[in-house]
């Protein structure tokens, strides 16, 4: 609301309120590296584009009338409760954008009372992270080792540091084809970026012959070579199980029989994504899967939902198609990149506001009242 009302009393904000501009503008502050690990995609970008004009398929029909004034956006997933149905997607090395790093991610999503999910992949340690959010709520995304000792380790650390929901990413148990890293060498990580997790934890530092500080290369490769490789089978998940007594969300579900599965494996949540267009490239838009798998599957599993969302409308239109909330991803990383933990949090308002005002305007009180009744496929 105070960006909303010092943009109409004429004072400019110190970043864009617009998604495409604060992109834009990104690509001029950082290296071509880090921007193009952002900003990429899997392959030729179709999956990516493909994400962006799903939303714009859909339009919403605003109702008149309604009394929708004083609006209530909170929502509660999985134990969590949220003012507004947005959590910050897990997203590895911040350091590569903004010194600040995850620390900064945490204490703008913490002040705004927005679950942050803290990736495996962080360049800052679990603990560190925990300290940063403080009171705030945050769950934890796993990228799967292959070593259950430093899997059961990792697990019991995020636990211990008051993260309540574990996220189980499941569609990069290998990296996609991905040029622009490919081409730049993926060199920020082989420098030790993003390591946090895996060199501040015991067990996978006893798996090493020297430490990572006097041997970083052979300690990110043999990182990578525990979390990139092995795919799983659904038989799998029970160790997780064993592992964690939280809730566990499985991230990537892009098909409705895999949302069912999930469901009969006991799970308690999914992610509807195709993680940004980032790991099959042609896959299906996010948007398009959301529909059928929570039609299937809303009943008895939390259905949330990322890939693609920028604006308010996109935040309304996932939840009408039946995501009980969403997840922001590259945004609030140009929003890091641009300004620290200010620039997120300056992202986050924006995001909260456009979709506060969405909702009024179109005649909505709370995240309830939507529904299919609320959009129409356009064309
Ligand atoms: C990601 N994403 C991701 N997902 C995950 O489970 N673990 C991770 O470490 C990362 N890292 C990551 C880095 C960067 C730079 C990006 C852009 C994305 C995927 C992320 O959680 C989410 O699925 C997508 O970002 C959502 O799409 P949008 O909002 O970026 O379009």
């Amino acid at each position: 609301n105070e960006i909303y009302l010092q943009g109409y009393g004429g004072t400019k904000p110190a970043f864009s309120t617009d998604p495409t501009r604060l992109e834009a503008s990104a690509a001029e502050l950082l290296a071509p590296e880090p921007f193009w690990y952002v900003a990429g995609a899997a392959g030729s970008g179709a999956t990516a584009r493909a994400n962006r004009e799903a939303f714009d398929r859909w339009r919403i029909v605003p109702r008149m009338l309604t009394d929708a004034t004083e609006r209530d956006l909170s929502t509660s997933v999985l134990g969590t409760t949220m003012p507004a149905p947005v959590l910050l997607a897990p997203v590895g090395v911040q350091s590569i954008v903004h010194a600040d790093a995850e620390p900064a991610t945490a204490r703008a999503a913490a002040g705004l009372g927005l679950p942050m999910v803290l990736s495996t992949a962080s360049s800052t340690s679990i603990e560190d992270v925990a300290a940063a959010s403080g009171s705030g709520p945050r769950w934890f995304q796993l990228y799967w080792p292959n070593d259950p000792d430093v899997c059961g380790s990792i697990l019991c650390r995020a636990k211990r540091a008051g993260y309540s929901v574990l996220v189980v990413t499941l569609d990069t148990w290998t990296l996609a084809w991905r040029p622009c890293d490919l081409d730049a060498g993926y060199l920020p990580f082989l420098h030790g970026e993003g390591m946090a997790v895996p060199f501040s934890d015991p067990v996978f530092r006893s798996r090493l012959d020297t430490s990572p500080e006097e041997d970083t290369p052979s300690a990110v490769l043999r990182w990578i070579s525990m979390v990139t490789g092995t795919d799983r089978a659904w038989d799998a998940l029970p160790f997780l199980r064993e592992h964690w007594d939280g809730p566990i969300v499985l991230k990537g579900i892009q098909h409705v029989d895999d949302a069912r599965r999930a469901v009969a494996a006991g799970m308690d949540g999914i992610v509807v994504s195709n993680h940004g267009g980032r790991q099959v490239d042609g896959a299906i838009a996010a948007l398009d899967a959301l529909p059928e798998i929570a039609t299937a599957v809303g009943d008895r599993i939390e259905v949330l939902f990322d890939s693609g969302v920028r604006t308010g409308a996109d935040v309304l239109k996932a939840l009408a198609l039946g995501a009980r909330a969403v997840l922001l991803g590259r945004p609030y990383v140009y929003g890091l990149a641009h300004g620290g933990e200010d620039g997120v949090r300056h992202v986050l308002r924006s995001v909260l506001a456009d979709f506060d005002l969405t909702m009024g305007l179109s005649g909505h009180r709370t995240v309830a009242e939507l529904g299919a009744a609320t959009l129409r496929r356009a064309g």
